[in-house]
């Protein structure tokens, strides 16, 4: 008599599986920007999601903070973005990154720490794709999904923060809403920022705000390193695929099978 109730509570999990599957948000288009303020990202603060640690903080010398109650450094305080946490290249077509997120219809509970796949679908950059995981939310436009790139010298913030934590003038992170103008322009930029201001030009193409498509992966370690920070549902998700790791397919399947198969031996 065991059986049929295992059978039940299978068939029950498996279409849990299925619909959870049906929340479209963990994938969309979405439109990117750049930023890079030197900020205490907004997860950085302890509860913002189900995560193993918030993401890590920096000193004003860049090196890791342990106190995650420590206040913004654009606000008086003594925790800044860490530099590492910025855009990399593996090869000519992929990178790995970090970003500030803003998903519809969703708060920050739904994005913080969680990693993303993007496949550029505008501009030079076209067909490349990033995965990056969310240490920051972008609240300041919530008209549509946007990533915010963090990408250091591809934008100035009001609260020039970062001028303060490094002692160089503003001037040096370039224009408002653009950052530095050119490549060369990076050579100004503190020595822990340069390599990632490079890959704007290098790898990025400096195009101009490029849309994408998203979807939620699990995190691969090469990030999750670099933030310390794990969601509790990455098990939901697999490395290349934002589909349940049972296929919605092949668990309906199952599911009927365990109830044609429970109901049978109930019988
Ligand atoms: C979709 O996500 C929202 C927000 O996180 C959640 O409230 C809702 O239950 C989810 N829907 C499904 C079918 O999982
Ligand atoms: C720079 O940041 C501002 C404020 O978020 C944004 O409106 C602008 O589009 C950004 N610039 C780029 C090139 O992404
Ligand atoms: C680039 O790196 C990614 C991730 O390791 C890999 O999947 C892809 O095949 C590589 N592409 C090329 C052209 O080497
Ligand atoms: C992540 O950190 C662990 C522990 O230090 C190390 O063994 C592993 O190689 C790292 N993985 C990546 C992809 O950097």
């Amino acid at each position: 008599m065991r059986l049929p109730y295992l059978a039940i509570i299978f068939s029950f999990l498996a279409f849990a599986a299925v619909s959870r599957a049906s929340n479209v948000s963990y994938s969309g288009s979405a439109v990117t920007t750049r930023y890079w303020d030197c900020c205490k990202p907004s997860c950085s603060w302890a509860g913002k999601a189900h995560f193993s640690s918030p993401v890590q903080t920096c000193d004003v010398h860049d090196k890791p903070l342990s106190d995650f109650s420590a206040g913004t450094g654009c606000n008086g305080g003594t925790a800044y973005s860490c530099t590492n946490q910025s855009p990399w290249a593996v090869n000519d077509t992929f990178s790995y990154g970090f970003a500030g997120v803003f998903i519809k219809d969703h708060v920050e509970d739904y994005w913080c720490c969680a990693c993303y796949q993007l496949t550029f679908t505008s501009g030079a950059i076209k067909g490349k794709t990033m995965v990056l995981q969310a240490h920051n939310t972008a609240y300041d436009i919530t008209s549509v999904n946007r990533f915010a790139l963090g990408v250091p010298g591809g934008n100035t913030s009001t609260s020039d923060a970062c001028a303060a934590e490094f002692n160089v003038p503003q001037s040096v992170f370039g224009t408002p809403g653009v950052g530095v103008n050119s490549r060369s322009d990076c050579d100004n930029l503190p020595d822990a920022m340069k390599a990632s201001c490079y890959w704007r030009f290098d790898w990025f193409l400096d195009t101009d705000d490029p849309t994408v498509d998203f979807q939620r992966v699990q995190c691969p370690a090469a990030l999750t390193n670099i933030t310390g920070c794990r969601r509790d549902d990455e098990h939901d998700f697999d490395s290349t695929s934002a589909a349940p790791k049972l296929l919605p397919l092949s668990s309906t399947a199952t599911a009927i099978l365990a109830i044609i198969l429970s109901t049978s031996l109930l019988l």
